[in-house]
Protein backbone atom coordinates (compact mmCIF):
# COMPACT_ATOMS: atom_id res chain seq x y z
CA UNK A 1 0.00 0.00 0.00
CA UNK A 2 1.07 3.71 -0.57
CA UNK A 3 1.77 5.48 2.03
CA UNK A 4 3.48 3.69 4.70
CA UNK A 5 4.76 6.88 6.61
CA UNK A 6 1.78 9.16 7.02
CA UNK A 7 2.40 12.83 6.30
CA UNK A 8 0.58 15.39 8.18
CA UNK A 9 0.16 13.87 10.99
CA UNK A 10 -3.09 12.13 10.35
CA UNK A 11 -2.30 9.20 11.48
CA UNK A 12 -3.73 9.46 15.13
CA UNK A 13 -6.59 11.32 13.86
CA UNK A 14 -7.49 8.35 11.48
CA UNK A 15 -7.15 6.01 13.71
CA UNK A 16 -9.85 7.98 15.96
CA UNK A 17 -11.79 8.59 13.26
CA UNK A 18 -12.11 4.42 12.28
CA UNK A 19 -13.12 3.72 15.44
CA UNK A 20 -15.36 6.53 16.11
CA UNK A 21 -17.27 6.54 12.96
CA UNK A 22 -20.16 4.55 11.52
CA UNK A 23 -18.96 5.33 7.65
CA UNK A 24 -14.98 4.08 8.32
CA UNK A 25 -15.12 1.93 5.13
CA UNK A 26 -15.24 4.85 3.21
CA UNK A 27 -12.33 6.65 4.12
CA UNK A 28 -8.51 6.90 2.44
CA UNK A 29 -5.74 7.26 4.17
CA UNK A 30 -4.10 10.34 3.33
CA UNK A 31 -1.12 9.19 1.38
CA UNK A 32 2.22 9.98 1.06
CA UNK A 33 4.30 7.93 -1.57
CA UNK A 34 7.28 6.62 -0.55
CA UNK A 35 9.24 7.63 -3.54
CA UNK A 36 8.84 11.09 -2.50
CA UNK A 37 6.58 12.25 -5.25
CA UNK A 38 4.30 15.03 -5.45
CA UNK A 39 1.09 12.94 -4.76
CA UNK A 40 2.04 13.57 -0.77
CA UNK A 41 1.25 16.93 -0.73
CA UNK A 42 -1.96 18.73 0.20
CA UNK A 43 -3.98 20.22 -2.22
CA UNK A 44 -2.80 23.94 -1.96
CA UNK A 45 0.91 22.81 -3.21
CA UNK A 46 -0.82 21.34 -6.43
CA UNK A 47 -3.32 24.38 -6.76
CA UNK A 48 -0.42 27.20 -6.14
CA UNK A 49 1.55 24.97 -8.93
CA UNK A 50 -0.69 25.40 -11.25
CA UNK A 51 -1.64 28.64 -10.36
CA UNK A 52 -4.96 27.66 -8.67
CA UNK A 53 -7.09 28.59 -5.58
CA UNK A 54 -8.40 26.06 -3.55
CA UNK A 55 -10.45 27.41 -0.82
CA UNK A 56 -12.78 26.79 2.16
CA UNK A 57 -15.45 28.68 4.23
CA UNK A 58 -13.87 29.48 7.80
CA UNK A 59 -15.81 29.83 10.98
CA UNK A 60 -14.35 32.07 13.64
CA UNK A 61 -15.42 29.50 16.51
CA UNK A 62 -13.28 27.09 15.22
CA UNK A 63 -10.46 28.99 14.12
CA UNK A 64 -10.13 30.81 17.84
CA UNK A 65 -10.28 27.74 19.84
CA UNK A 66 -9.48 24.76 17.70
CA UNK A 67 -5.71 23.30 16.66
CA UNK A 68 -7.11 20.46 14.51
CA UNK A 69 -9.18 22.87 12.38
CA UNK A 70 -6.42 25.41 12.09
CA UNK A 71 -4.17 22.83 10.78
CA UNK A 72 -6.04 21.29 8.51
CA UNK A 73 -7.18 24.79 7.20
CA UNK A 74 -4.02 26.19 7.19
CA UNK A 75 -2.03 22.79 5.25
CA UNK A 76 -4.38 22.33 2.57
CA UNK A 77 -6.01 26.17 1.49
CA UNK A 78 -4.45 28.88 -0.45
CA UNK A 79 -7.59 30.65 -0.14
CA UNK A 80 -10.48 31.31 2.48
CA UNK A 81 -13.54 32.78 2.38
CA UNK A 82 -15.33 33.93 5.80
CA UNK A 83 -18.57 31.72 6.09
CA UNK A 84 -20.48 34.50 8.29
CA UNK A 85 -18.09 36.81 9.56
CA UNK A 86 -18.18 39.48 6.48
CA UNK A 87 -21.89 39.39 6.44
CA UNK A 88 -24.25 42.41 6.88
CA UNK A 89 -25.22 41.31 9.95
CA UNK A 90 -21.87 40.82 11.38
CA UNK A 91 -20.14 44.18 10.14
CA UNK A 92 -22.87 46.71 10.60
CA UNK A 93 -25.61 45.19 12.68
CA UNK A 94 -26.70 48.83 13.94
CA UNK A 95 -26.89 51.69 11.24
CA UNK A 96 -23.30 53.27 11.14
CA UNK A 97 -21.59 51.28 13.66
CA UNK A 98 -19.41 48.73 12.35
CA UNK A 99 -17.77 45.65 14.18
CA UNK A 100 -15.35 43.78 12.58
CA UNK A 101 -13.70 41.42 15.02
CA UNK A 102 -14.71 38.26 13.35
CA UNK A 103 -13.95 39.81 10.18
CA UNK A 104 -10.46 40.79 11.25
CA UNK A 105 -9.70 37.51 12.85
CA UNK A 106 -10.37 35.93 9.31
CA UNK A 107 -7.90 38.37 7.66
CA UNK A 108 -5.47 38.08 10.13
CA UNK A 109 -5.23 34.05 10.18
CA UNK A 110 -5.39 34.49 6.25
CA UNK A 111 -2.33 36.62 5.90
CA UNK A 112 -0.49 35.15 8.69
CA UNK A 113 -0.65 31.71 6.25
CA UNK A 114 0.07 32.71 3.02
CA UNK A 115 -4.01 32.82 2.04
CA UNK A 116 -5.88 35.15 -0.43
CA UNK A 117 -9.26 36.30 0.80
CA UNK A 118 -12.43 36.01 -0.98
CA UNK A 119 -15.01 38.77 0.72
CA UNK A 120 -18.55 37.65 1.15
CA UNK A 121 -20.90 38.86 0.87
CA UNK A 122 -22.06 42.59 0.73
CA UNK A 123 -25.51 42.83 -0.30
CA UNK A 124 -27.85 39.73 0.17
CA UNK A 125 -31.36 39.36 1.52
CA UNK A 126 -30.40 36.95 4.29
CA UNK A 127 -28.28 37.98 7.23
CA UNK A 128 -28.90 41.32 6.65
CA UNK A 129 -30.67 43.55 9.82
CA UNK A 130 -34.46 44.53 10.60
CA UNK A 131 -32.59 47.97 10.08
CA UNK A 132 -32.15 47.97 6.55
CA UNK A 133 -34.79 46.23 5.56
CA UNK A 134 -37.07 48.47 6.80
CA UNK A 135 -35.47 51.95 5.17
CA UNK A 136 -36.78 53.85 2.09
CA UNK A 137 -35.32 53.68 -1.25
CA UNK A 138 -33.18 56.59 -0.79
CA UNK A 139 -31.98 55.77 2.44
CA UNK A 140 -31.50 52.05 1.32
CA UNK A 141 -29.13 52.73 -1.53
CA UNK A 142 -27.19 55.44 0.81
CA UNK A 143 -26.68 52.55 3.48
CA UNK A 144 -25.69 50.43 0.45
CA UNK A 145 -23.25 52.75 -0.80
CA UNK A 146 -21.70 53.31 3.38
CA UNK A 147 -21.57 49.86 3.79
CA UNK A 148 -19.83 49.24 0.96
CA UNK A 149 -17.71 52.06 0.83
CA UNK A 150 -16.94 50.70 4.66
CA UNK A 151 -16.64 46.91 4.25
CA UNK A 152 -14.72 46.84 1.33
CA UNK A 153 -12.28 50.44 1.44
CA UNK A 154 -10.94 48.73 4.84
CA UNK A 155 -9.71 45.62 3.32
CA UNK A 156 -8.60 47.29 0.01
CA UNK A 157 -5.75 45.74 -1.32
CA UNK A 158 -5.88 42.73 1.07
CA UNK A 159 -9.13 41.43 -0.04
CA UNK A 160 -8.71 39.40 -3.61
CA UNK A 161 -12.51 39.11 -4.88
CA UNK A 162 -15.84 39.99 -3.52
CA UNK A 163 -19.07 38.47 -3.63
CA UNK A 164 -20.94 41.82 -4.00
CA UNK A 165 -24.23 40.42 -4.31
CA UNK A 166 -25.63 36.93 -3.49
CA UNK A 167 -28.74 35.32 -4.63
CA UNK A 168 -30.77 38.14 -6.53
CA UNK A 169 -32.41 35.93 -8.43
CA UNK A 170 -35.60 33.20 -7.61
CA UNK A 171 -35.54 29.78 -8.59
CA UNK A 172 -37.53 30.08 -12.09
CA UNK A 173 -34.74 32.77 -12.76
CA UNK A 174 -36.83 35.82 -12.17
CA UNK A 175 -35.36 38.60 -9.57
CA UNK A 176 -36.13 37.65 -6.53
CA UNK A 177 -38.85 39.77 -5.06
CA UNK A 178 -36.38 40.84 -1.84
CA UNK A 179 -36.53 43.69 0.11
CA UNK A 180 -34.10 45.31 -2.20
CA UNK A 181 -35.64 45.02 -5.18
CA UNK A 182 -39.02 45.74 -3.43
CA UNK A 183 -37.49 49.07 -2.82
CA UNK A 184 -35.06 49.76 -5.28
CA UNK A 185 -35.89 47.36 -8.18
CA UNK A 186 -32.76 46.09 -10.43
CA UNK A 187 -30.70 49.46 -10.03
CA UNK A 188 -28.93 48.21 -6.93
CA UNK A 189 -27.36 45.54 -8.69
CA UNK A 190 -25.53 47.69 -11.11
CA UNK A 191 -25.09 50.56 -8.07
CA UNK A 192 -23.74 48.29 -5.62
CA UNK A 193 -20.78 46.76 -8.44
CA UNK A 194 -19.93 50.74 -8.59
CA UNK A 195 -19.85 51.29 -4.86
CA UNK A 196 -17.26 48.16 -4.76
CA UNK A 197 -14.99 48.99 -7.75
CA UNK A 198 -14.81 52.77 -6.14
CA UNK A 199 -13.91 51.54 -2.93
CA UNK A 200 -11.12 48.70 -4.15
CA UNK A 201 -10.22 49.46 -7.70
CA UNK A 202 -7.84 45.80 -7.64
CA UNK A 203 -10.57 43.50 -5.85
CA UNK A 204 -12.80 41.23 -8.39
CA UNK A 205 -16.35 41.41 -8.32
CA UNK A 206 -18.31 38.70 -8.35
CA UNK A 207 -22.08 37.81 -8.70
CA UNK A 208 -23.13 34.53 -7.18
CA UNK A 209 -25.92 32.22 -6.64
CA UNK A 210 -27.00 28.96 -6.68
CA UNK A 211 -29.06 26.10 -8.58
CA UNK A 212 -26.70 27.73 -11.13
CA UNK A 213 -24.48 24.97 -12.09
CA UNK A 214 -26.29 23.43 -14.93
CA UNK A 215 -27.89 24.90 -17.87
CA UNK A 216 -31.41 25.82 -16.65
CA UNK A 217 -33.93 29.02 -16.43
CA UNK A 218 -31.88 30.48 -13.62
CA UNK A 219 -28.29 30.11 -14.79
CA UNK A 220 -29.64 31.38 -18.24
CA UNK A 221 -31.23 34.54 -16.63
CA UNK A 222 -27.67 34.99 -14.98
CA UNK A 223 -25.94 34.52 -17.99
CA UNK A 224 -28.02 37.28 -19.86
CA UNK A 225 -28.03 39.76 -16.81
CA UNK A 226 -24.49 39.70 -16.65
CA UNK A 227 -24.08 40.13 -20.20
CA UNK A 228 -26.37 43.15 -19.90
CA UNK A 229 -24.56 44.80 -17.21
CA UNK A 230 -21.26 44.37 -19.05
CA UNK A 231 -22.65 46.43 -21.75
CA UNK A 232 -23.85 49.10 -19.49
CA UNK A 233 -19.84 49.17 -18.12
CA UNK A 234 -21.00 47.99 -14.91
CA UNK A 235 -17.74 46.48 -13.49
CA UNK A 236 -18.49 42.75 -13.06
CA UNK A 237 -15.21 40.72 -12.81
CA UNK A 238 -16.22 36.79 -11.69
CA UNK A 239 -20.02 34.81 -11.62
CA UNK A 240 -19.66 32.64 -8.69
CA UNK A 241 -21.43 29.42 -8.93
CA UNK A 242 -21.96 28.14 -5.19
CA UNK A 243 -22.36 24.49 -5.44
CA UNK A 244 -24.20 23.24 -3.01
CA UNK A 245 -25.18 19.92 -4.19
CA UNK A 246 -26.88 16.46 -3.19
CA UNK A 247 -26.31 13.23 -4.59
CA UNK A 248 -30.25 12.91 -4.86
CA UNK A 249 -30.59 15.05 -7.41
CA UNK A 250 -27.85 13.69 -10.19
CA UNK A 251 -25.02 15.66 -11.36
CA UNK A 252 -25.44 18.38 -12.97
CA UNK A 253 -23.16 17.02 -16.69
CA UNK A 254 -23.24 20.55 -17.92
CA UNK A 255 -21.67 22.52 -15.55
CA UNK A 256 -18.59 22.58 -18.18
CA UNK A 257 -20.36 24.06 -20.73
CA UNK A 258 -22.29 26.52 -18.61
CA UNK A 259 -18.95 27.72 -16.87
CA UNK A 260 -17.56 27.95 -20.52
CA UNK A 261 -20.76 30.54 -21.68
CA UNK A 262 -19.37 32.48 -18.68
CA UNK A 263 -16.04 32.86 -19.61
CA UNK A 264 -16.85 33.64 -23.07
CA UNK A 265 -18.26 37.12 -21.96
CA UNK A 266 -15.19 37.49 -20.40
CA UNK A 267 -15.40 37.04 -16.51
CA UNK A 268 -13.55 34.85 -14.28
CA UNK A 269 -15.77 31.99 -12.84
CA UNK A 270 -15.58 30.33 -9.72
CA UNK A 271 -17.22 27.95 -7.40
CA UNK A 272 -17.54 29.32 -4.65
CA UNK A 273 -19.55 27.31 -2.10
CA UNK A 274 -19.13 23.69 -3.19
CA UNK A 275 -20.50 20.48 -0.76
CA UNK A 276 -22.37 17.53 -1.56
CA UNK A 277 -24.93 16.00 0.96
CA UNK A 278 -26.35 12.89 1.23
CA UNK A 279 -29.04 11.20 3.34
CA UNK A 280 -27.52 9.87 6.39
CA UNK A 281 -26.27 7.44 7.53
CA UNK A 282 -23.58 8.12 5.27
CA UNK A 283 -22.45 4.16 4.16
CA UNK A 284 -19.18 3.65 1.35
CA UNK A 285 -21.65 3.82 -1.72
CA UNK A 286 -22.24 7.11 -1.00
CA UNK A 287 -19.46 8.54 -0.16
CA UNK A 288 -17.69 6.83 -3.39
CA UNK A 289 -20.62 8.87 -5.23
CA UNK A 290 -19.93 11.74 -3.32
CA UNK A 291 -16.16 11.69 -4.64
CA UNK A 292 -17.25 11.41 -8.28
CA UNK A 293 -19.42 14.49 -7.80
CA UNK A 294 -16.26 16.41 -6.03
CA UNK A 295 -14.41 14.83 -9.15
CA UNK A 296 -16.55 16.19 -11.43
CA UNK A 297 -16.55 19.86 -10.29
CA UNK A 298 -12.80 20.25 -10.38
CA UNK A 299 -12.54 18.59 -13.37
CA UNK A 300 -14.74 20.80 -14.93
CA UNK A 301 -13.23 23.78 -13.47
CA UNK A 302 -9.78 22.69 -14.57
CA UNK A 303 -10.68 22.33 -18.09
CA UNK A 304 -11.95 26.01 -17.82
CA UNK A 305 -9.03 28.35 -18.27
CA UNK A 306 -11.48 31.05 -16.77
CA UNK A 307 -12.38 29.10 -14.03
CA UNK A 308 -9.66 30.24 -11.22
CA UNK A 309 -11.28 28.87 -8.18
CA UNK A 310 -12.89 26.09 -5.98
CA UNK A 311 -13.73 26.99 -2.48
CA UNK A 312 -15.59 24.24 -0.50
CA UNK A 313 -18.00 24.97 1.99
CA UNK A 314 -15.76 24.68 5.17
CA UNK A 315 -13.95 21.26 4.78
CA UNK A 316 -14.84 19.13 7.89
CA UNK A 317 -18.25 17.69 8.72
CA UNK A 318 -17.96 18.82 12.25
CA UNK A 319 -18.61 22.28 11.09
CA UNK A 320 -20.91 22.37 8.50
CA UNK A 321 -24.67 24.10 7.90
CA UNK A 322 -25.78 21.25 5.92
CA UNK A 323 -27.48 19.49 8.92
CA UNK A 324 -28.53 22.46 10.45
CA UNK A 325 -30.01 23.34 6.72
CA UNK A 326 -31.61 19.93 4.98
CA UNK A 327 -33.14 17.82 7.22
CA UNK A 328 -31.61 14.55 7.41
CA UNK A 329 -28.66 15.33 5.45
CA UNK A 330 -25.17 15.24 5.99
CA UNK A 331 -21.72 14.19 5.42
CA UNK A 332 -21.15 16.60 2.49
CA UNK A 333 -17.46 17.71 2.77
CA UNK A 334 -13.95 16.30 2.06
CA UNK A 335 -12.83 15.78 5.23
CA UNK A 336 -14.91 13.33 8.32
CA UNK A 337 -15.77 15.35 12.07
CA UNK A 338 -12.58 13.58 13.04
CA UNK A 339 -10.59 15.38 10.01
CA UNK A 340 -10.07 12.10 8.33
CA UNK A 341 -9.46 12.29 4.41
CA UNK A 342 -12.75 11.10 2.99
CA UNK A 343 -12.57 9.87 -1.04
CA UNK A 344 -14.01 13.30 -1.85
CA UNK A 345 -11.16 14.47 -0.53
CA UNK A 346 -8.86 12.42 -2.68
CA UNK A 347 -11.08 13.58 -5.80
CA UNK A 348 -9.78 17.09 -5.30
CA UNK A 349 -6.09 15.94 -4.28
CA UNK A 350 -5.52 13.89 -7.50
CA UNK A 351 -7.35 16.10 -9.92
CA UNK A 352 -5.18 18.77 -8.10
CA UNK A 353 -1.66 16.92 -8.66
CA UNK A 354 -2.52 15.56 -11.98
C1 LIG B 1 -24.60 29.88 5.55
C2 LIG B 1 -23.62 29.56 6.67
O1 LIG B 1 -22.88 28.43 6.31
C3 LIG B 1 -24.35 29.30 7.96
O2 LIG B 1 -23.43 29.18 9.04
C4 LIG B 1 -25.32 30.45 8.25
O3 LIG B 1 -26.09 30.13 9.40
C5 LIG B 1 -26.24 30.69 7.08
O4 LIG B 1 -25.46 30.94 5.92
N1 LIG B 1 -25.35 30.51 0.54
C6 LIG B 1 -24.45 31.46 0.96
C7 LIG B 1 -23.81 31.32 2.29
O5 LIG B 1 -24.11 32.35 0.17
O6 LIG B 1 -23.52 32.56 2.87
C8 LIG B 1 -24.61 30.49 3.22
O7 LIG B 1 -23.86 30.28 4.42
C9 LIG B 1 -25.00 29.18 2.58
C10 LIG B 1 -25.84 29.42 1.35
Amino acid sequence: MRGKSLRHGLTALLTAAMATTSVATGLVQATADTDGSSRSQPLRAHATARNFLIGTAVATGPLSNEQAYRDTLNREFNTVTAENAMKWDATEPNQGQFNFSGADQIMASAQANGQTVHGHTLVWHNQTPGWVQNLDANAMRTAIRNHINTVVGRYAGRIASWDVVNEVFDDNGGMRNSFWYQRLGESYIADAFRYARAADPNAKLCINDYNVEGINNKSTAMYNLVSRLRGQGVPIDCVGIQGHLSIQYGFPNDLRQNMERFAALGVDVKITELDVRMRMPADSNKLATQATYYRNVIDACLAVPRCNQLTVWGFTDKYSWVPDTFQGEGAALPYTENYAAKPAYQSLHDALAR
